[in-house]
């Protein structure tokens, strides 16, 4: 088996996981099922979310979408993550709208391989379920 087919193999596994698995107990404000995330206690999250959030950190997304996500020279994502497909949020923050104000972060390897980590931890704060500010992996 080739490097590509295991890594695709694996990631589709992480997916299977996350998405199997269903929500914690207690966490009422999370939808049933389909959340690509898992919380606990609004700010304990599996470890794909953590590297979701780390990723925003490392990439300052916040000085401009602000540190609770909602807003500032950027738009609100807890507002957008309601709107956005999950295909059209890959696109904006991997090719950017340059024109607008929107970097592109297609150059940063961070970014393009926690995308789905990315979408799953915006997600999680649109949906209420993740609190804003600093998160740990759950049962760490
Ligand atoms: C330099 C400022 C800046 C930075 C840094 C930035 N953004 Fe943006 N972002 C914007 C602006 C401005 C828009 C609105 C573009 C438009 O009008 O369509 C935007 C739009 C978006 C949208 C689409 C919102 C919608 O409703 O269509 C997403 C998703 C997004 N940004 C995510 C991110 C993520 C994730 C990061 C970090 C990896 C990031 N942004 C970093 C300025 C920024």
């Amino acid at each position: 088996m080739n490097k590509s087919v295991k890594l695709m193999l694996s990631a589709a596994l992480c997916l299977t996981v996350v998405t199997a698995v269903p929500a914690l107990a207690g966490d009422a404000a999370a939808p049933a099922g389909a959340a690509p995330y898992k919380v606990a206690d609004g700010n304990k999250v599996d470890a794909q979310t953590l590297s979701g959030w780390k990723t925003w950190r490392a990439l300052a997304c916040e000085r401009c979408h602000g540190a609770a996500q909602e807003g500032m020279v950027g738009p609100s994502l807890v507002n957008s993550l309601k709107v956005l497909t999950k295909d059209q949020f890959k696109e904006t923050v991997l090719h950017g709208r340059i024109d607008k104000g929107m970097p592109n972060f297609d150059g940063s390897k961070m970014v393009v391989e926690n995308i789905d980590n990315l979408y799953a931890y915006l997600k999680g704060r649109s949906d209420g379920a993740i609190q804003p500010g600093r998160l740990q992996e759950i049962g760490k």
